[in-house]
């Protein structure tokens, strides 16, 4: 579904050329979940908006669905840290931006609706539609951008860090709701994250990068049976053993550096 072959990316900013990406080969199979992991700078939301197309590589090439990315695509969602909604629109017409901001949508606005009601259920917010969002908590807040993000079907959601400024209770309820989420609908998830746990929790596969440049160190499969929670976990043992080794994986990596 997405693949990365020799990505590299370099940025002239004005302290000077900065590598952020280098030989970045990736591919994520269809329905997949992976996260992504590594120290901050090294490169993670970066890599993001190279197959959201929001950036061009300087080097390799992006490819989503077997199409080389040029911009940005219908079938490909962001979602970032905050939840960045509108603040005069109601929480139904965050949901409903994406549709009326591209005219070209595939399905009728009625059809969209009822779709964006739907997702508003299915995350809990079912009676909240006509709130507006300063009416709402944080963690409310990131599931009406969840629902805006999944209300056309993406094939891949791309998620930068979305959960990381919830409490710990939420952050565990939309985890799962999340695994509920791709099950269900089997879209490609590639979701950036600080907390090696939640990696682990979430992921079929963890991408381990390097600190800048941004290269891949390793991947790791995570084969313990779903639903996972950070919650209640029947496989606490095996979360806690590969998040241990992560974690030796990443600060293994910064003490080479150092020499
Ligand atoms: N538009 C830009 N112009 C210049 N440099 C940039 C630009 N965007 C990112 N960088 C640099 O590229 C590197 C990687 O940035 P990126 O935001 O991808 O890191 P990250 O892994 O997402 O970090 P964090 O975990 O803190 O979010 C950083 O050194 C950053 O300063
Ligand atoms: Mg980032």
């Amino acid at each position: 579904m997405i693949r990365l072959d020799g990505v590299g990316q370099v940025f002239d900013g004005r302290e000077g050329r900065v590598t952020a990406l280098e030989k970045i080969d990736l591919h994520v199979r269809g329905g997949e979940f992976v996260t992504l992991i590594g120290r901050s700078g090294c490169g993670k939301s970066t890599l993001l908006r190279l197959i959201a197309g929001l950036l061009p590589p300087t080097s390799g090439s992006v490819a989503v669905a077997d199409e080389p990315v040029t911009g940005p695509r219908r079938d490909v969602s962001f979602m970032f840290q905050r939840p960045a909604l509108l603040p005069w629109r109601s929480v139904l017409s965050n949901v409903m931006l994406p549709v009326e901001i591209d005219k070209g949508s595939d399905r009728s606005k009625a059809a969209y609706r009822d779709r964006a009601h739907q997702l508003l259920e299915l995350v809990g917010l079912q009676g909240f539609e006509r709130r507006l969002p300063h009416e709402l908590s944080g963690g409310m807040q990131q599931r009406v951008s969840l629902c805006r993000s999944l209300i056309r079907d993406p094939q891949v959601m791309l998620m930068d860090e979305p959960f990381s400024a919830l409490d710990a209770l939420t952050r565990t309820e939309l985890s799962e709701e999340l695994q509920r989420i791709k099950m269900e609908l089997s879209t490609t998830i590639v979701f950036v994250t600080h907390s090696i746990e939640e990696a682990v929790v979430l992921a079929d596969r963890v991408v381990v990068l390097t600190p800048r440049p941004g290269r891949m160190r390793d991947v790791v499969d995570i084969d313990i049976p779903r639903p996972r929670s950070l919650a209640q976990n029947a496989y606490v043992t095996e979360v806690a053993t590969i998040s241990a080794r992560l974690h030796a994986l990443l600060s293994e990596k910064e003490s080479e550096d150092r020499r």
